[in-house]
């Protein structure tokens, strides 16, 4: 087991990418939290592992909320003692023209993706960095880490920022042993794409069949999508390594769209 009895808070591990890591990371020993904003799914989640004979625990949390995020990270240390893993994964998309884009949904993204990693980070950081064991912080980062696509401003943006917050936490956590890192998604068949489908085919007027050939698989190399899964194993990789030579690194896993 890669992960015996290390502590992981999960964020937005009530659905797809984080539901898929949380598993990934029960199996692997590790006790995992449950973070979302969707406390019933998250508990539903935790009890799913538990009855598994899982260590699992949920919290409520918005990661916008400052208080909130603090609360829960309190409550998880004063159960397991600490956390030595961090994945800060909740996030939204918002497909629209930049020159129809609504502010304050324009704030509310950014907010949810880089305040969501700061606060996350913020909390958990100060526990990392007293317990003298280190630790290992994980971005849900994305294709768009790297690229640009047209109708998704505020993601693009958010998700670049999520590679300069790495870089900085993974200098300043090095003397404390912990390690930061960026994971970058191509397309994956989530709630947050599915919903994603239907407003790209009316943005773009062309069929839903056409927004998923033509748009999101149409640069990988196979034509086929990344998994919720494929996602958790880089994850597990990043969690798991057992050195500082893997630090302030972004690794993208795409089916090939984008090669660096
Ligand atoms: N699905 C993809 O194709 C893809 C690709 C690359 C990156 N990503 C990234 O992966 C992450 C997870 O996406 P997903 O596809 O699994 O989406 P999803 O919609 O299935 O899950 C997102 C989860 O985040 C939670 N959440 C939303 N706002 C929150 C908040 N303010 N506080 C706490 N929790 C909140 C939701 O309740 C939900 O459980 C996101 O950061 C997303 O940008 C997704």
């Amino acid at each position: 087991m890669l992960l015996k009895n290390k502590v992981a808070v999960i964020t937005g591990a009530a659905s797809g990418i984080g539901k898929a890591i949380a598993t990934l990371f029960v199996q692997q020993g590790a006790r995992v939290v449950i973070a979302d904003l969707n406390e019933k799914e998250a508990q539903a989640t935790a009890k799913a592992f538990i009855d598994d004979g899982h260590e699992a625990m949920a919290v409520a949390m918005d990661v916008t909320s400052e208080s909130q995020v603090d609360s829960a990270i309190e409550k998880v240390v004063a159960k397991y003692d600490g956390v030595d893993i961090l994945v800060s994964n909740a996030g939204i998309q918002y497909v629209a023209p930049m020159h129809e884009l609504p502010f304050n949904e324009w704030k509310k993204l950014l907010s949810i993706h880089l305040d969501g990693a700061f606060l996350t980070t913020r909390a958990c950081l100060k526990h990392m960095y007293k317990s003298g064991k280190g630790g290992s912080i994980i971005y849900m980062g994305s294709v768009h880490s790297k690229v640009a696509s047209a109708l998704k401003a505020p993601y693009v943006t958010a998700k670049h920022g999520l590679i300069g917050l790495c870089e900085v936490v993974a200098k300043e956590g090095i003397k404390y042993n912990v390690r930061a890192n960026v994971i970058c998604p191509g397309y994956v068949r989530t709630p947050l794409v599915d919903k994603q489908i239907p407003d790209q085919a009316r943005e773009l007027g062309i069929s839903e069949q056409d927004v998923i050939k033509k748009v999101m698989l149409k640069d990988t190399i196979d034509g086929e999508f990344t998994t919720a899964e494929d996602v958790a194993q880089i994850a597990l990789l990043f969690a798991s390594f057992d050195s500082n030579a893997l630090t302030g690194q972004s690794l993208v896993i795409s089916h090939g769209w984008y090669m660096q």
